[in-house]
């Protein structure tokens, strides 16, 4: 069945799938575009053959692996949150493997110190805690390369949940606590201070880096601007971030590396759904097989709004229900949403641009591993660890 109807939506991302036909998947089911995916990776290696930098596919944003062949053609590498994202980049991946993580435990630095290309630390305290670890490594291994990530506290961003430039935020070492007598050994600084935005937002923030830490950056190597940047969505300045690179290389004498997630994979995948059953209380009510909770914690934590293909705003078209999951969760609560006619048992709905970060958050994000379980007897102390999670856990939710 094709599904006719509102195809005009300016709000719908993923325009390939205006003719999709959601009955040929199994439900719920994400089905990304190769060819959408391609298109933004065109745009991706153009910024990197122009610019002279180096551009990486954020794990933590897209890790559909089955695509990394694809994705290894145009970029240079790819960057990850940690040791299991780092694993799939060796394993299926070519290129650099770059990894930043707020904070490693001992033994996921070691190993990482063994394939890592760049490792950015968080903070002097893991600098000075795990420098001969990290030198041994690049004593057999040069090229192995160790940045810090750095904090300009220029907030670009309108959400403080994904600003990690706001007040009191984790993430980057900030000027006040930037110790320049300590870098013996750092070859490059990182910085992620963007959340889906142009190329203003990205000058700005610059220009703020060059300012606060002006000095340091002619002694590095590289220089690392994160992601957040919307380049493959229409009307990013592409030409304007080409240029504002070569300057900012040229200035400091450094390989510039940019790292986008969401660039990679925005407008290319749809998250399909059925509607199980429709009640009423107060309002219509559609239950689905896809989850707030389980399948797109972000409508619920950010919260955000997912278009859904052939369908309007409340109230917009004749038939408005509020769409809710399958689990006991009261607020398991997508939105409300209006239909031309009304939903039935069976019928199929999909949610518009799901392939970056909605799918990673379905399975483990960032690839942080899940808790082991144990049972302990609290009289007689005996304990049995029943069961703990790897690298293969976290490998097989994804394909
Ligand atoms: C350190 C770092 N690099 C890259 C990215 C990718 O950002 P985006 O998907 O917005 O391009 C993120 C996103 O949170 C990040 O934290």
């Amino acid at each position: 069945m094709t599904m006719a109807g509102h195809y005009d939506n300016p709000a719908l991302k993923c325009q390939s799938f205006a003719h999709f036909d959601a009955s040929r998947v199994p439900s719920p089911c994400f089905v990304v575009d190769e060819v959408a995916i391609e298109n933004n990776l065109k745009i991706l290696r153009r910024v990197q053959d122009e610019s002279g930098a180096r551009v990486l596919a954020a794990l933590k944003a897209f890790s559909m692996w089955h695509l990394a062949p694809l994705i290894s053609r145009y970029l240079s590498g790819t960057c990850s949150s940690g040791l299991h994202e780092a694993s799939l980049a060796r394993e299926f991946y070519d290129g650099e493997i770059h990894v930043f993580s707020a904070a490693y435990t001992e033994k996921d630095l070691n190993e990482l110190a063994g394939f890592a290309d760049h490792l950015v630390l968080n903070s002097f305290s893991q600098w000075q805690r795990f420098r001969p670890t990290l030198l041994a490594a690049k004593a057999q291994r040069p090229h192995f390369s160790i940045g810090l990530r750095i904090n300009p506290r220029h907030s670009e961003g309108e959400v403080a949940l994904y600003d990690p430039c706001a007040p009191c935020s984790r993430l980057g070492i900030p000027l006040s606590q930037f110790d320049a007598t300590q870098l013996d050994g750092i070859e490059g600084l990182h910085f992620h201070t963007l959340c889906e935005q142009d190329l203003a937002p990205l000058a700005r923030t610059v220009a703020a880096v060059e300012a606060q830490f002006g000095d340091v950056l002619g002694k590095m190597k590289w220089v690392n601007f994160g992601g957040g940047h919307h380049i493959t969505q229409p009307g990013y300045d592409v030409d304007g971030l080409i240029e504002l690179i070569k300057q900012f290389s040229a200035r400091h004498d450094v390989q510039v590396y940019l790292e986008p997630g969401e660039a990679v994979a925005i407008r290319s995948g749809v998250l399909v759904t059925e509607v199980l059953d429709t009640t009423w209380n107060d309002m219509p009510l559609a239950i689905l097989d896809t989850s707030a909770t389980c399948h797109m914690p972000d409508t619920l934590e950010m919260p955000y709004r997912p278009e859904i293909w052939h369908a309007g705003d409340a109230e917009q078209l004749a038939h408005t229900y509020r769409l809710g999951g399958m689990t006991c969760l009261a607020g398991d609560v997508i939105s409300d949403y209006s239909f031309d006619a009304p939903l039935a048992p069976g019928q199929r709905l999909m949610f518009d641009d799901m392939a970056h970060y909605t799918m990673v958050k379905t399975s483990t994000f960032n690839g942080i591993p899940l808790p082991a379980i144990a049972v302990w007897n609290s009289e007689t102390d005996a304990l049995t660890v029943v069961r703990e999670f790897g690298y293969d856990d976290f490998k097989m939710r994804l394909s």
